[in-house]
């Protein structure tokens, strides 16, 4: 009976959870270039294949930490945003990484992707999307802004969940970088910022297969890869061998190490906040979930930072870095 119950219980779990991962045709009709490269020639061609070690992880390479923060895609309510999840999380250990684990944490904003990248949305996205749309924002001079300027709210424009009906996430100045100087009732609206941190990348590709991810993980960063969810929804511990039968949700992956029971196992942050799994991580066996099937990286560019000294000081009220089109909004 008991077995029954439960077994029922995994069926509809599995029948309930939604892909938050595009068809093809539906990525290439955002624009989106299935498993693009930045250059003809992939600079991860280049990368030198060394002999690699069985145990590496950027959350602790030589007792140094280079991971950034965990995040959780379903808070404040549901959104289907794995797809920028996965891609931030890792671009922002490789910032990390170029700072050589120096200096306060950079956390770009996944609300600004969500906004503005035309990727993806809370109903899914892609592997490919986020650093296509970040690439194209950067050979113009912008890049991401950062989480304190535009705080993850879980809503995009074709989502009803939760609060999201009241919420405006269109393309516009206060839906990039913001501030809120005093209560509306003060006269005080929120204010788009012309000057804001940010950080560019200077190029990006898609890999796959387990010897181009250690490549390229060893060499650059985290990476971001899909994968099948379903065994994961009531994971807890240990390491997943589950083989997978469709990628549908997107991860970072940090490293991987050696099991002498069941080998090697890839070491990955999920976006479901650190009550789930290992602290937010899961381990999956090589080959498991289809992980090695389809991932992306990024190569960071200019970047905002105390140690650069190229921050624009902006003022409590935005008033000295105000944004010409639409620098006003009462919410
Ligand atoms: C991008 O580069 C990878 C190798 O780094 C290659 O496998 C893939 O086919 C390339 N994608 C396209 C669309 O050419
Ligand atoms: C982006 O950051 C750079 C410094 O990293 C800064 O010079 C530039 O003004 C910023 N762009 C915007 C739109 O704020």
């Amino acid at each position: 009976m008991k077995f029954l119950v439960s077994a029922a219980l995994g069926f509809s779990l599995a029948a309930a959870r939604r892909s938050e991962l595009l068809p093809r045709e539906e990525a290439e009709k955002l624009g989106v270039i299935w498993r693009g490269n930045s250059s003809k020639q992939s600079s991860h061609e280049l990368l030198e294949a060394t002999e690699m070690p069985s145990d590496f992880t950027w959350c602790n390479k030589d007792g140094k930490n280079y991971c950034t923060m965990s995040r959780n895609q379903h808070i404040p309510q549901y959104c289907g945003s794995c797809w920028a999840h996965g891609a931030i999380s890792a671009l922002g250990d490789r910032i990390k990484i170029a700072r050589q684990a120096q200096g306060v944490d950079i956390n770009l904003a996944v609300q600004h992707l969500l906004n503005c990248g035309g990727v993806g949305s809370c109903k899914g996205g892609t592997v490919d999307g986020p650093y296509q749309w970040l690439k194209q924002m950067s050979e113009k001079g912008t890049g991401i802004a950062y989480e304190t300027s535009n705080p993850y709210v879980a809503c995009s424009s074709d989502s009803s969940e939760g609060f999201c009906s009241h919420v405006d996430t269109s393309c516009k100045a206060v839906n990039v970088a913001r501030t809120c100087g005093s209560f509306s009732q003060e006269g005080g609206p929120c204010t788009g910022l012309s000057a804001f941190p940010n950080a560019t990348i200077s190029d990006y590709g898609s890999i796959s297969g387990a010897d181009a991810m250690m490549k390229e993980i060893f060499n650059r960063g985290p990476i971001s890869c899909g994968v099948d969810a379903n065994p994961l929804l009531n994971y807890e511990s240990g390491i997943i061998k589950t083989k997978g039968e469709g990628v549908d949700h997107v991860v970072s992956v940090v490293g991987w190490g050696t099991d002498s029971k069941d080998g090697m196992y890839w070491i990955v942050r999920n976006s479901w906040g650190e009550y789930w799994g290992e602290m937010g991580y899961f381990r999956v066996q090589k080959g498991a979930l289809l992980l090695e099937d389809q991932c992306s990286w990024a190569v960071p560019g200019s970047f905002t930072a105390a140690e650069k000294n190229n921050q624009v000081h902006c003022h409590e009220g935005g008033d000295n870095c105000k944004a010409k089109a639409e620098a006003q909004v009462v919410v």
